[in-house]
């Protein structure tokens, strides 16, 4: 059955969900001085208890960003893991859930104002692609990846996000699912939010961390996975022709998940069905997230 959110956490209270307020000149908003994460909590199907999959690694991520962007008294990352399992349990959700957590100027000021710092969480019911099994149909974008020495892609900021809607449109209005975008020297980087993988004679190769990608939490586990499984593996740049003759090619992050991508400009990936490599990794991520496998009981925080 699906579930509502009604409560949501800002800087540490539990309040009604349609409660919570920003200034609209708040430099969060104004000048997009925002970081955040987005976290999945999954049911496992025998104990129907929930599990908060990879938080650790979540939480260290929005401290780097955290850092960066100079806030002044920042949350610790002990509230922030509080406010996770607050924002959670508060709900008490009976499926699976989305997490935004969000930490922001909440003041007026300038463009340089380095606090007042504030911080919100929600734990939300979100759907599932229903592109898991048909797969995606991608377009390289004409739009070009921010780039780490303008508005670096690694800092998972809100203001990145306008880059990625603006692909995202475009894509959209040319009748694609997603964009893929290429860095300015003309290199694979990523989606507008999730990671790319394609698979060359059985090899599972990403992007590089210098591509201009989000160092993605999905994209650390699959490549976990894909080892387990005995494949190679290569994180290493990619130039987009390799797009067009791959086996496979994936996306994969917290909110997509990871989903198959069938054609690209049209062109079919392989033979346009999702590969079956790209489908036993997609099986293993769901019962590491799910824990129906006792393997990385470490990234499975339960809730309480
Ligand atoms: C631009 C971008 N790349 C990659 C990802 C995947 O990151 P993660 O696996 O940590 O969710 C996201 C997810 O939000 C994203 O927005």
């Amino acid at each position: 059955m699906a579930w509502t959110a009604h409560t949501i956490i800002q800087n540490g209270r539990a309040i009604p969900f349609e409660d919570a307020r920003i200034h609209p000149l708040s430099v969060g908003l104004a000048y997009g001085a925002a970081v955040f994460e987005g976290i999945r909590a999954y049911i496992n199907p025998a104990t129907g208890r929930l599990s908060v999959f990879r938080l650790e690694e979540h939480l260290i991520r929005l401290d780097q960003g955290i850092k960066f962007m100079r806030f002044d008294d920042p949350p610790s990352r002990d509230v922030l893991r509080q406010g996770v399992m607050d924002a959670i349990m508060a709900n008490a959700p009976d499926d699976d859930c989305y997490i935004r957590l969000q930490v922001h100027i909440e003041s007026r000021g300038s463009m340089a104002t380095t606090g007042t710092v504030g911080w919100v969480c929600a734990a939300i019911p979100r759907e599932r692609s229903t592109k898991r099994e048909s797969g995606l149909a991608a377009g390289v974008s004409s739009w070009v990846r921010i780039s780490d020495n303008t508005m670096p892609a690694r800092i998972k900021a809100t203001a990145n996000y306008h880059a990625g809607r603006i692909a995202t449109q475009q894509a959209k209005a040319d009748g694609y699912d997603t964009p893929i975008l290429l860095t300015r020297e003309g290199k694979v980087s990523e989606t507008a939010g999730a990671c790319l993988f394609m698979v060359r004679d059985g090899v599972v190769i990403t992007p590089a961390r210098d591509s201009d990608i989000l160092e993605s939490v999905t994209r650390d586990t699959v490549l976990e996975l894909a080892r387990e499984n005995g494949f190679t593996t290569q994180e290493r740049r990619a130039d987009r022709t390799e797009l067009y003759v791959a086996d496979e090619v994936f996306v994969c992050g917290t909110g997509q998940e990871l989903l198959p991508v069938t054609s690209i400009d049209r062109l079919a990936v392989g033979d346009g069905k999702p590969g079956v490599i790209t489908l036993r990794l997609q099986a293993a991520y769901e019962s590491v997230v799910r824990g129906t496998t006792d393997a990385h009981a470490a990234w499975r925080t339960p809730v309480a």
